[in-house]
């Protein structure tokens, strides 16, 4: 990370250079502008619980980190272990150690569980070996060779999350990973992803359901027409009924 970059940065939140830092992040839908000046940092290890009303950003947030083509990030800048995500294509983002979970899941047809754990790892570097995230989700290992997109949800949301690790990655970005799936499931989810943080691993989980989502995570950024209005610590959030009501609706 560049002199300048640190000194933006420890303008916001914390004073530490982030292991994800977002600065000043602008993207647009063809003239459609979304988001719109977008900065949040989230350190190495933690869950980030990023937030805010339908339609407030999140998943553009997410596609923009990412460095998906839509929405088109035209400023700011993405910073990933002093890797310069800005200046990356998705691919290379995602070489870099980004995977994004998105909610749709894109299980790939035709494939089997495991077919498409290992198409996953096709590229090195190969991150979670089959046996560890059959561990970490005994289901899958059950269905292995059951085809992906016939898994209940539930399953699938894990089937997504497991082909995510099973490649070399520092940060997964998961949209809306509860959304649709029955309370039991989402607690087993939820205690998978206390494990994945155990691992080291750091998480950025976008939720409608903020109560779960501020009960995992180690702080919350709350988004609102494109930008950020809250960032602090997820009990700040729980404690703050006007904040709560307004902005989560809850
Ligand atoms: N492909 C798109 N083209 C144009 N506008 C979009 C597109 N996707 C989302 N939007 C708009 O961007 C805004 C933010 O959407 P989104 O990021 O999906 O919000 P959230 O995930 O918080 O519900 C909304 O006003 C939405 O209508
Ligand atoms: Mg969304």
């Amino acid at each position: 990370m560049n002199t300048a970059t640190m000194n933006r940065n420890a303008n916001h939140a914390s004073t530490a250079p982030a292991f994800l830092s977002v600065w000043d992040l602008h993207a647009y839908y063809g003239e459609s502008y979304i988001v719109q000046g977008v900065t949040f940092n989230v350190h190495e290890g933690e869950i980030l619980a990023l937030l805010g009303r339908n339609g407030a950003g999140k998943t553009s947030t997410l596609r923009a980190i990412a460095r998906l083509s839509e929405p088109e990030a035209r400023h700011g800048e993405i910073w990933l272990d002093h890797q310069p995500l800005h200046k990356m294509a998705s691919h290379q983002a995602s070489a870099a150690g980004l995977a994004l979970v998105p909610e749709d899941r894109r299980i790939i047809p035709g494939l089997t569980v495991e077919e498409n754990l290992k198409l996953a790892q096709i590229a090195p570097p190969v991150g979670w070996s089959l046996d560890r995230l059959y561990d970490l989700f005994p289901r899958l290992g059950e269905r292995k060779n059951q085809e992906g997109v016939t898994l209940s949800g539930g399953e699938q949301q894990m089937l997504a999350i497991a082909r995510a690790l099973a490649r070399d990655i520092k940060v997964l970005l998961l949209d809306e990973p509860y959304e649709g799936l029955a309370p039991v499931i989402v607690d087993e989810i939820e205690k998978t992803l206390g494990l994945i943080k155990e691992q080291g691993i750091t998480t950025i989980l976008v939720e409608q359901n903020a109560v779960r989502a501020l009960k995992l995570a180690d702080r919350a950024v709350i988004l609102d027409t494109g930008g950020i209005v809250f960032d602090g610590t997820a009990e700040e959030v729980l404690n703050n009924a006007e904040l709560r009501a307004e902005y989560l609706a809850i």
